[in-house]
């Protein structure tokens, strides 16, 4: 068995054709449904020829199993001469990615919203996770409230945006709800999307949060640990994300959410923000940690991109207003 790739989610496991892979019940508790989706998904994707990927049937012909210590293992097949995006992305690769994504949406949009379950309860409402955040600060645990003083400028400017991605005239749409570049598979030669991967997270939910957070990854030049106070958002890649996503998707968004695109990657960024700050106020319980204070500085990465996204709004509407036209 070779290990796979660098995620931290999951255990992934190469053995021959097979990608094994135990799921993490820590992060997703209803195992069932997140089995159940996935089969759903595939089976309507491949139906289609959107993915080359399957779930493999164990003996007994289930989906998964339980080892003798109780871990839930799957297996899909290994889908060979392609590579994932690792480290900054090329607009090239930008591009491709976030096609691919838009693809799998498109793929997925057929789909009556109840043939998948909800995973992940509120991932995405950002609201509820700012009152977390201010619960945390107000209850302080662990004393790490004044930590916060320097931040909030930032979290003043962010606060009135807590509420715009929440707008009931936008539909709920099955969302992958994990959208980083590096979950993607590109043909090894080509550089064109072979499929999505790290499909667990797949419910009913935004597209505007997918397309939010795949910006606020990809566009973050600095990277998620480092460039304190100075995040000034990628413009070149959200331009190449902006192309490949509407590609696929754009002339199936509604008019809400067409304007709420341009908002979309502060929101995110800034949700995110909230959690790791939530996460530093309550002991560092979700993100694991190298250096003390390491989801402090990680949630001022995220604010202070978040405002970088929003200053730059006018040139992403436009970079966007292009995107739709071509
Ligand atoms: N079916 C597959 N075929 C080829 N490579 C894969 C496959 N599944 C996963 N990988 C590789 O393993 C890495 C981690 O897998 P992923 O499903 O994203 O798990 P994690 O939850 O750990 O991020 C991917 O980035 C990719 O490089
Ligand atoms: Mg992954």
């Amino acid at each position: 068995m070779a290990p796979l790739g660098h995620g931290r989610i999951n255990d992934t496991f190469r053995v021959g054709g097979c990608v094994v892979q135990r799921l993490n019940e820590d992060v997703f508790p209803a195992a069932d449904r997140v089995m159940a989706n996935l089969q759903r998904v595939l089976e309507h994707l491949g139906r289609k020829g959107a993915t080359p990927l399957r779930l493999l049937r164990t003996r007994e012909g289930g989906i998964s199993q339980r080892d003798s210590e109780g871990r839930l293992w799957r297996a899909v097949n290994f889908v060979g001469g392609t590579r994932a995006v690792e480290g900054r992305a090329t607009p090239e690769e930008a591009r491709a990615a976030a096609r691919a994504f838009g693809a799998y949406l498109k793929g997925l949009a057929d789909l009556p919203l109840e043939a998948v379950q909800v995973v992940i309860p509120g991932f995405h409402d950002t609201p509820a996770r700012l009152s977390a955040f201010e619960d945390a600060r107000r209850r302080n645990v662990r004393g790490r409230a004044g930590d916060l003083g320097p931040l909030d400028p930032l979290l003043e400017r962010l606060r009135p945006h807590a509420g715009d991605l929440q707008d009931p005239a936008l539909p709920l749409r099955i969302a992958h709800d994990d959208t980083k570049l590096n979950n993607v598979l590109l043909d090894a030669t080509t550089g064109q999307g072979v499929c999505v991967l790290d499909l667990d997270t797949t419910q009913p939910g935004s597209w505007l949060a997918d397309f939010g957070d795949m910006a606020r990854s990809a566009c973050n030049a600095e990277g998620e640990e480092g460039g304190q106070g100075r995040a000034v958002p990628d413009l070149v890649t959200f331009e190449a994300l902006a192309e490949g996503f509407l590609s696929e998707l754009g002339p199936l968004l509604t008019p809400p959410e067409r304007d709420l695109l341009a908002v979309a990657p502060a929101v995110i960024a800034y949700e995110l923000g909230l959690r790791f700050l939530t996460d530093h106020l309550e002991g560092d319980r979700t993100f694991r940690i190298s250096l003390p204070g390491d989801n402090l500085r990680r949630g001022e990465v995220q604010l202070a991109l978040a405002a970088g996204f929003l200053e730059a709004r006018p040139q992403m509407q436009a970079l966007l207003e292009g995107a739709f036209k071509r």
